[in-house]
This record gives C-alpha cells, sequence and structure tokens, in this order.
C-alpha cells in the first residue's frame, strides 16, 4: 500500500466513511483510517443500528405475546431467546460493516487499520500496536466521533453501571432498570428492554423528555410512554450511584421539592449525552482550536484552525447524528474539490426510533416565539387516518408550522407510526421551500400514513377533509 495520499481520512463512522466514498468518486486517492476492528463507527457497531435491530425485534417479540392473540393469531406460549436475539442483532452489524469494506475495494479507498494521531498538517501517525508507520496527505479530515458522558463520581463499568454500548448486550433481561437521562438513548433503549419485560425508570433532569422537542411532541409522548409501562422520574437529579454487591444504587433528589430519594435497580443505563472524540489525535500540539465543550472549531468550510487539517461529524459543533456527519463528509469532499459543497442545517431531521416513533425538521413551535416570527399550525391526528386506523397504530398526530405572512413550511413535528421515513417528504419539501399549501397539494397515495401530512398541510389553511 502506498504512503501518500491525496485525502487521509481518520475514522471509519458515517461522517468518514462517506467522505472517503466521496473523496474517492471525486478522482482523489484516499485512504480511511480506523482503530476499531471493523468499520461504520459508533453507529453501526455499538449505536443506530444495533439499537434499530433490537427495537424492531422487541417489538415483534411484545406484539406476539401482547396484541396477536387479540386479532385471531394464536401463537401459544410466546417465550424470549436473548441469546438468539442477541445473535441476530450481530448479524445486521456484521452485514452492515464488512459492506463497507466491500463499498471501500469498490472505490479503491486504502484501509488502515490503527489509531492515528497528527504529526504535521501533512502527517499523520498510525499506531499499530507493535509498529507505527507514517503516512503523508494533501488534506487531513478529523471524523473521530464522540463517546459516551457520565455524571460525576459516577463510573461507566458496562457491566452494572453502562452506557448505550453496554445496554445492548445484556445478556439476561434486567428486573430493574434505571435509565439516566430522558433523551434519544435512554428512551429507545428503555422501550427495548420495557418489551423485552424489565421495570424500566427513566430519572430526567428537565421537566420534559427530549429537551428541544417541541412541547406538542414531547408532552404526548411521555403520556404515550407511560401508557407502555415505563415509570419517569422528572425534574430530578441523579445524586449518585453506588454498588452494593451486585445491585445498583439510585440516589435521586427532586430539583422542585429537594425530597430525596434512593431506589435499587439491576442495571443502570447512563444516557446523559457524548462528548466529542479527540482522545490522542495530538490536537493541543498541532495547535488545532476547540470550544470549552472540547468541540473542533471549524469555519463554514470545515477546515480547522490548521491549513490542511478538516473536522467533521460529532465532533464539531451540531447535532450528533450520523445522517448529519455524512452530510458534512460528502460536503467537505466537494469543497476540497473545488466545488459548492454544502449542509443545509435548517432541513436536518431527528428521529426517535420507539413505537410510535417520534420525527422532527425545522423550528419548534418553542423556537419560532423565541425569534418572535409569526406562524400558522395545521395539525392532525393518526386517529383520522385510515390506514393507521386499519393497521391499529392510531396514536399521535402529524404538526406543520407555517410562516404566517408566506406559508412557508418551518417546522415539521409528529408522533405515530412510521413517521422516521415519512419526515423525508417534509425535508424535501422544506430544502425546495415549499408552502403549506404546496404539501396539501400534492397527492398522497391513499391508504398511507402519509395522507396524515396532506392533512396537517390542509389544517394549516382550517380546511382538513377527514377531521
Ligand atoms: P440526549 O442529549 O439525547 O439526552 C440526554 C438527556 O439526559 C437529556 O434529556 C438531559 O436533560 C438528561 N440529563 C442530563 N444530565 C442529567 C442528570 N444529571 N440527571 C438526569 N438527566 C440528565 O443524549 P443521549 O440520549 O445520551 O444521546 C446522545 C446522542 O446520541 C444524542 O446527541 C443523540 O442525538 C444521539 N442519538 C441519536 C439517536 C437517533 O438518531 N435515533 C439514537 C441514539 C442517540
Amino acid at each position: 500500500m502506498s504512503d501518500s495520499f491525496d485525502f487521509i481520512v481518520i475514522g471509519g463512522g458515517p461522517g468518514g466513511y462517506v467522505c472517503a466514498i466521496r473523496a474517492a468518486q471525486l478522482g482523489f486517492k484516499t485512504a480511511c483510517i480506523e482503530s476499531r476492528s471493523t468499520l461504520g463507527g459508533t453507529c453501526l457497531n455499538v449505536g443506530c443500528i444495533p439499537s434499530k435491530s433490537l427495537l424492531n425485534l422487541s417489538e415483534n417479540f411484545s406484539k406476539a405475546k401482547n396484541n396477536f392473540s387479540s386479532v385471531g393469531i394464536e401463537t401459544g406460549n410466546v417465550t424470549l431467546n436473548l441469546e438468539k436475539m442477541m445473535k441476530a442483532k450481530e448479524k445486521s452489524v456484521m452485514l452492515l460493516t464488512k459492506g463497507i469494506e466491500f463499498l471501500f475495494k469498490k472505490n479503491k479507498i486504502s484501509y488502515i487499520r490503527g489509531k492515528a494521531s497528527i504529526k504535521s498538517n501533512k502527517e499523520v501517525i498510525v499506531d499499530q500496536g507493535n509498529s507505527q508507520k507514517v503516512y503523508k496527505a494533501n488534506n487531513i479530515i478529523i471524523s473521530t466521533g464522540s463517546e459516551p458522558t457520565s455524571l460525576p463520581g459516577i463510573k461507566i463499568d458496562e457491566k452494572n453501571i453502562v452506557s448505550s454500548t453496554g445496554a445492548l448486550s445484556f445478556n439476561k433481561v434486567p428486573k430493574e432498570l434505571v435509565i439516566i437521562g430522558g433523551g434519544y438513548i435512554g428512551l429507545e433503549m428503555g422501550s427495548v428492554w420495557k418489551r423485552l419485560g424489565s421495570n424500566v425508570t427513566v430519572v430526567e433532569f428537565l421537566d420534559q423528555i427530549v429537551p428541544g422537542m417541541d412541547k406538542d411532541i414531547s408532552t404526548e409522548f411521555l403520556k404515550i410512554l407511560k401508557k407502555q409501562g415505563i415509570n419517569f422520574k422528572l425534574n430530578s437529579k441523579v445524586t449518585g450511584v453506588s454498588l452494593v454487591k451486585e445491585k445498583a444504587i439510585i440516589d435521586i433528589t427532586s430539583n422542585e421539592t429537594k425530597i430525596r430519594e434512593r431506589i435499587q435497580a439491576d442495571k443502570v443505563l447512563v444516557a446523559v449525552g457524548r462528548k466529542s472524540n479527540t482522545k490522542g489525535l495530538n490536537l493541543e500540539k498541532m495547535d488545532i482550536m476547540c470550544d470549552s465543550l472540547g468541540k473542533i472549531k471549524v469555519d463554514k468550510n470545515f477546515r480547522t484552525s490548521v491549513k490542511n487539517i478538516y473536522a467533521i461529524g460529532d465532533v464539531i459543533e451540531g447535532p450528533m447524528l450520523a445522517h448529519k456527519a455524512e452530510e458534512e463528509g460528502i460536503a467537505v469532499a466537494e469543497i476540497i474539490a473545488g466545488q459548492s459543497g454544502h449542509v443545509n442545517y435548517n432541513t436536518i431531521p431527528g428521529v426517535i426510533y420507539t413505537s410510535p416513533e417520534v420525527a422532527s425538521i425545522g423550528n419548534t413551535e418553542q423556537k419560532l416565539i423565541e425569534k418572535n416570527i409569526k406562524y400558522k399550525i395545521g395539525k392532525f391526528p393518526f386517529a383520522a387516518n385510515s390506514r393507521a386506523k386499519v393497521i391499529n397504530e392510531t396514536e399521535g398526530f402529524v404538526k406543520i408550522l407555517a410562516d404566517k405572512n408566506t406559508d412557508k413550511v418551518l417546522g415539521v413535528h409528529m408522533i405515530g407510526p412510521h413517521v422516521g421515513d415519512m419526515i423525508a417528504e417534509m425535508a424535501l419539501a422544506m430544502e425546495f421551500g415549499a408552502s403549506s399549501e404546496d404539501v396539501a397539494r400534492t397527492c398522497h397515495a391513499h391508504p398511507t400514513y402519509s395522507e396524515a401530512i396532506k392533512e396537517a398541510a390542509l389544517a394549516v389553511d382550517k380546511r382538513p377533509i377527514h377531521s
């Protein structure tokens, strides 16, 4: 393998591997360095993909156990084989990580295994355990992602006190599972283990789950999750977790009443956010500037404070989402190639893959109020959508926010069946600067869940047909 490249991408997650592929497509001689034994980063190995596999499998289990017989599907006694379920999850992960290796070969990208650190603005050292090698590059892209954070005094051991990584691989269903943090990870993993039989309690510091989400949606979401049997302690702070034999003791203080409480659990999942992973990259010596949160500072072209070195994905500002990192990976490769790559940060969707799913894009109603933008609202419930009714998935609604004067769509927030896929329609609409009238006049197939979007758009002008 050559040791000199046009592009060296450090990190083979969704940001890095997509950046490498786009750079190779653009004719650059490209290498991607990855320290994990497989490509795909957190997302494929211990994040989005295994969690979606378990979300799907646990939902099937729960439906077979609790819902099938009421619609005439008699299954007998449904039991869980957790070991087999975990193997199925691992197989999905393996197939996808191998898929990236195939894409690298197809695009003639050099895959370098090892831990990278930056030696100069044109050199990267790769540590491969018993040897080190220096590679040269005209452009270095840092895409090293993020890692879980914890709280002061709480040490994640991935056994009893786990991050999302440990929560994806329990070998037994915990009887009592306490989750610190009611965000994306807490609610997805809480759903998985609740369906598989755990008694789940989510402790959230703020007075709403998924802070930053449109309030209407998070209120509905909380109601639905409570109905599913997940316990919530909102406005509560975990002040400590200790281990007594194999049990975790969790100390909680109410922010409002200051009343203290102590609960026990078999496992504790710490899901209070993630931090940029820049350890060992040699950023300080290289004078690569970071902000107070440890995120690498970049300009609008993803350039760091050092010439020829760029950064994308979770190591820079913005939502820690795989698809945001992918867009940045493509944009930076195109910018370096002299093209006009760009990322529209106003149209990055966010999806929570619970049941029902939650999806949002653009401004929340609270953000519009804060920005003093006048708006109209159109809402439509899935209870009035024929497809949802037939499938008996009628919880949730679609909410469209449009500019009061121009009718331009400013934000869309949905909770309901398959909304994680449906949000793509509204991402496209917003990319094209659509008005709610444009969406309302677009023919949607019947009977589909997506008709709820059309109806919500009609409701912006107070003329929904089915409600
Ligand atoms: P998060 O930022 O989504 O949620 C963390 C939650 O913990 C917040 O609600 C916060 O208020 C709460 N919290 C913070 N300190 C606390 C304390 N002391 N006590 C109780 N609660 C406390 O972070 P999360 O869930 O760890 O996810 C990390 C990242 O991974 C996020 O940026 C998310 O976007 C991404 N992710 C995305 C997924 C998706 O796209 N479906 C799935 C999983 C993760």
